[in-house]
């Protein structure tokens, strides 16, 4: 459920109308409700109730935005960061070091550097090279670095091929049968204390089965692991639950059948579970609000011209992804339309001869389930300034980033003083 209702006629963000957004703000715009990340948070918790102590620790990388940050560490969340960036960004939100998890396969001496001086629960080593590096860095730092490898179990997790994780051909982890090999390894490196194990096997995931097999492998080479000797106190299960973005399909399972299956396998484990949600906290806590510009005829069905476009929401023009899109106001009439940007590449497009609400140029229309990967992954891309974003809570609201103009992009960029152009280079 969300906090995106009708009311009077007119699409709100919990208490307040998304028209008197626009027309503070501009469009596009994304618009964010605490009270949707608040429920999903609240959801997520009593699935894993009974279990002791688990961390959750939010994939800061699906909406990094301070605000959406500060209120998911205010409701006692912790992260998961891929990079000096959102580890800088979860520390400035106020997420205590003690919450934050380290993954990603590409982490530099730097960024380990920044994280072991600022403390952190535990890095989720990709490889043996990554962990002879960590072991170097921390000798040198004098620091014990907490760390696990994430395994990967050969599970294919269905769901679109650019955000599957866990298939014997993905970048992502060790494969699992190396895993004894290479914690025998980490265990002779100084500087490292060996304390878990890791999986996340994809995104967007519309059935339990896939984790179900990566979970149930996981708790067999822990049983195999202790039996080593090693100390294994912490298992991360990763994220990658799916959120409802169509109510014509049937909905993906949900927190509670999750927090069941994850009872029955590591339920009997004796670890602390870490779990990174991204999407499934903020994926529906979040639309982007945009304006018609225009409506022109098209072959079949008309285009209709909205002022956000590709560099706004890529996901539809990188994983054809559907994203409901609904009038603020809806008349009531219903037609079928093509939504694109303004963006010159026929990728700029939202939908395809999609069944929607009648608008006309001026109307405000949402993209739904925008809260994650959306402002995240935008971009300036044909100089559009970039997205602001706004964050309601009841009455309230405020925006949490603001639109980076075209002044801004402008200022940004160098021109040496030693440019001459074309006539006076070296080559002509
Ligand atoms: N943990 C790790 C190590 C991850 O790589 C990810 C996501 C998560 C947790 C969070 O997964 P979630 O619970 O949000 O599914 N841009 C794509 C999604 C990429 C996901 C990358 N990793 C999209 O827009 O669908």
């Amino acid at each position: 459920m969300d906090h995106f209702q009708l009311k009077d006629g007119e699409l709100a963000c919990e208490e307040v109308g998304l028209a008197e957004i626009a027309a503070s703000v501009g469009t596009p715009v994304y618009v964010y409700s605490t009270a949707t990340m608040c429920r999903h948070v609240a959801a997520l918790c009593e699935a894993l109730e009974p279990l002791p102590d688990p961390l959750i620790a939010y994939a800061v990388k699906a909406n990094p935005n301070g605000a959406v940050i500060s209120t998911l560490a205010k409701a006692g969340l912790g992260a998961d960061v891929v990079s000096g960036g959102e580890y800088r960004r979860a520390r400035a939100a106020g997420v205590p070091a003690d919450k934050i998890v380290f993954s990603g396969v590409g982490k530099t001496e730097e960024e380990m550097r920044l994280a072991l001086e600022g403390g952190l629960y535990q890095f989720n080593l990709e490889s043996l090279d990554e962990a002879e590096m960590l072991s170097a860095v921390a000798k040198a730092m004098g620091r014990t670095a907490p760390v696990g490898f994430r395994v990967n179990p050969d599970v294919a997790a269905g769901g679109h091929s650019k955000i599957t994780t866990g298939a014997a051909e993905n970048k992502f982890g060790i494969a699992i049968g190396d895993a004894p090999g290479a914690y025998a390894r980490i265990a002779t490196l100084p500087g490292l204390m060996v304390q878990g194990v890791a999986v996340h096997i994809g995104s967007q995931l519309t059935s339990l089965d896939p984790l179900d097999r990566a979970f149930t492998r996981l708790g067999e080479l822990i049983a195999e692991l202790r039996a080593a000797g090693h100390t294994i106190g912490v298992a991360d299960l990763g994220g990658g639950l799916g959120v409802p973005h169509d109510p014509d399909h049937p909905a993906p399972p949900s927190p509670a059948d999750y927090g069941a299956m994850v009872r029955r396998i590591a339920g009997g484990w004796n670890a602390r579970l870490v779990f990174e949600p991204g999407r499934l906290i903020v994926g529906n806590a979040g639309v982007l609000l945009s304006r018609v510009i225009r409506v022109k005829p098209g072959a079949t069905d008309p285009f209709v011209i909205v002022d956000a476009a590709m560099n706004d929401l890529m996901r539809p023009a990188l994983y054809d992804a559907w994203h409901r899109i609904e009038a603020v106001r809806p008349s009531g009439n219903r037609r079928t339309a093509n939504v694109v940007g303004p963006v010159c590449e026929t990728g700029d497009t939202f939908a395809t001869a999609r069944p929607m609400d009648e608008v006309e140029a001026g109307d405000l229309v949402v993209f739904r389930t925008a809260g994650a990967y959306a402002a995240a992954m935008s971009s300036t891309y044909n100089s559009r300034p970039l997205t602001p974003e706004v964050l309601v809570d009841g009455k309230r609201w405020a925006i949490v980033r603001p639109r980076v103009d075209v002044d801004a992009l402008i200022a940004a960029d160098r021109i040496p003083d030693w440019l001459g152009g074309c006539a006076d280079s070296p080559s002509s």
